[in-house]
């Protein structure tokens, strides 16, 4: 994997991640800050809530086993549908799923296909260090996932809430997370419908405090960079899907929010030499 360290971030930055073999999700671009978080947190337990097809609970996995991290992965899923056609549709997921995911991680992480809550009922207080909510996507939805998650949270975790920049009828995750960062250490992404990043608990790294510390001119290059790698993710894994994967009809992903490019000459002119080589060549 190639990765720098920029000069306000300590932890390395994966300009390309590894590309995995699935289906395209609006999750794909906040995959190269997926990689980023797994450095900088080193979590020893990742729960995520809501895994379909895996898009963003195997970018932890990958992140977890090309760092070589002691850690385990817990994705938690129904994998369910109230009429025939979703059913097999589910069914589908997780088969194609299982056989990407059981070879390559199962060492270290599991696929629990049942209710959030019952997942919850299993889980020892204070042993989650990351935690990714993305089940349903209600303001009343998102509260209970996380209220009936949280007293799972360790004293140096992470919460992400993807959708926080979806303000449709319908989607209540921007109105929870204006209740739940404020006041809080939080850094928030635009792309890729909006991602929020919670820090919970006095004893978080360094590494992730001068995220959530940013100042207001670092915030806007850390998602700067972050958009643009997002979108490289997501052109590389539209390339590069799997011929099988091809053959079948792939959902439309709604349309990403996309750095305006003057952004990325500014973006690549604030980076140190080295790593302004290195960004052109990957940002194009
Ligand atoms: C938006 S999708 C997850 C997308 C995924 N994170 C990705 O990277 O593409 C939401 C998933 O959450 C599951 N889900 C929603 N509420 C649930 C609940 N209370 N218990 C179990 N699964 C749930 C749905 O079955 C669906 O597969």
């Amino acid at each position: 994997m190639i990765s720098v360290t920029v000069p306000f971030l300590s932890a390395r930055v994966p300009l390309q991640p590894p590309s995995m073999p699935l289906r395209p999700s609006a999750w794909l671009g906040h995959e190269p800050f997926a990689f980023w978080l797994v450095d900088a947190l080193r979590p020893r337990r990742v729960v995520e809530l809501g895994v379909h097809h895996g898009a963003s609970f195997c970018a932890f996995g990958e992140a977890i086993l090309s760092l070589g991290l002691d850690a385990e992965c817990v994705g938690v899923d129904s994998w369910d549908a109230n009429d025939q056609a979703g059913r097999h549709a589910a069914e589908e997921a997780l088969a194609e799923l299982r056989s990407y995911h059981d070879p390559r991680y199962g060492h270290f992480s599991r696929l629990l296909r049942t209710s959030f809550d019952a997942a919850a009922a299993e889980m020892a207080p204070g042993s989650v260090d990351l935690l990714h909510v993305d089940g349903l996507h209600s303001y009343d939805a998102v509260r209970h996932d996380y209220e009936v998650w949280a007293p799972k949270l360790s004293d140096r975790a992470v919460v992400l809430f993807h959708d926080i920049a979806v303000v449709e009828r319908g989607f209540g995750v921007h109105r929870f997370w204006a209740e739940i960062s404020a006041g809080r250490p939080n850094f928030t992404f635009d792309h890729a419908h909006g991602l929020g990043v919670l820090g919970h608990g006095p004893n978080l790294p360094d590494s992730v405090m001068e995220l959530l510390a940013a100042e207001p001119v670092e915030a806007e290059r850390i998602r700067a960079l972050f958009a643009t790698l997002g979108e490289r993710a997501v052109r590389d894994r539209a390339q590069r899907a799997a011929p099988r994967m091809q053959s079948s009809p792939i959902p439309q992903a709604p349309p990403l929010v996309m750095p305006p490019s003057p952004w990325r000459d500014w973006l690549v002119r604030g980076m140190p030499r080295p790593v302004r080589s290195v960004l052109r060549r990957v940002v194009g």
